[in-house]
């Protein structure tokens, strides 16, 4: 079957979660990237600690413990005015430029578009408006309607449910390797866009496809798409 449907990632695959570090960097000098990554990988952490343990609570609020905690383990001091301005540019962060050209085409290819985020519906629809990528999304999914976050089964259940589709005849997309291999292991098949250039997880998952920007991932959608159309034409 070819690709039927794309479901996207939304934090770090649509939008630029690192540029964060400049920001940081302005409020917390010589801090800025050791601020942005610690920042992530507990806000990740804390997800995956709330989903084992069922005890969810929305992404945006998970995001500020995790820079609460961030800050007290690298001795900075949050003042309230620079917790505002970063959750604040957490509200608004930018698309990568490439994204909006690459959807609108894959779109009009006649794929149906969507995103599957453990962001809470306020601050997916917030970036979503800010990128200008309204139009092109079918549907914008967030793991809120199952209050279980990715790796969860039941939160990537979310796309073949309101598209009507297998998972296998889905391509998930992300930059996230650990992301990718959740969704391998559900039954999608998948695209990672390596934008870091970050080594495979050693999880046993090999995505169907890989690149560092989305404009790979058209290459590899078109591809797939005339290898169908040249198994379908007769000998
Ligand atoms: C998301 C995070 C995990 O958008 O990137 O779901």
């Amino acid at each position: 079957m070819p690709i039927r449907a794309i479901v996207f990632d939304a934090y770090g695959t649509l939008f630029d979660v690192y540029s964060i570090g400049a920001l940081a960097e302005r409020l917390f000098p010589g801090k800025g990237a050791a601020l942005a990554e610690l920042w992530r990988d507990k806000q990740i952490e804390y997800t995956r600690l709330r989903t084992m343990c069922s005890t969810y609570k929305p992404f945006w609020e998970v995001t500020q413990d995790a820079l609460v905690f961030s800050c007290r383990k690298l001795k900075l001091d949050l003042t309230l005015d620079a917790q505002n301005q970063l959750m604040g540019q957490y509200a608004k962060l930018p698309a990568f430029p490439e994204n909006l050209p690459v959807l609108q085409e894959l779109k009009s290819m006649g794929m149906k578009l969507a995103i599957l985020s453990n962001g809470n519906p306020d601050m997916l629809d917030a970036a979503v408006q800010a990128a200008g990528m309204n139009e092109v999304f079918n549907h914008i999914l967030s793991v809120d309607a199952v209050r279980k976050f990715k790796t969860a089964p039941e939160a990537y259940q979310l796309g073949p449910d309101i598209l009507g589709l297998a998972a296998k005849d889905i391509l998930f997309v992300s930059s996230n390797c650990w992301d990718v291999c959740g969704a391998g292991w559900f039954g999608y098949k998948t695209f990672w866009v390596n934008r870091a250039g970050a080594p495979l997880e050693e999880l046993g998952v090999t995505p169907h496809g890989q690149g560092t920007t989305l404009t790979d991932l058209r290459a590899f959608v078109e591809q797939d798409r005339n290898e169908l159309q040249s198994q379908a034409r007769p000998a």
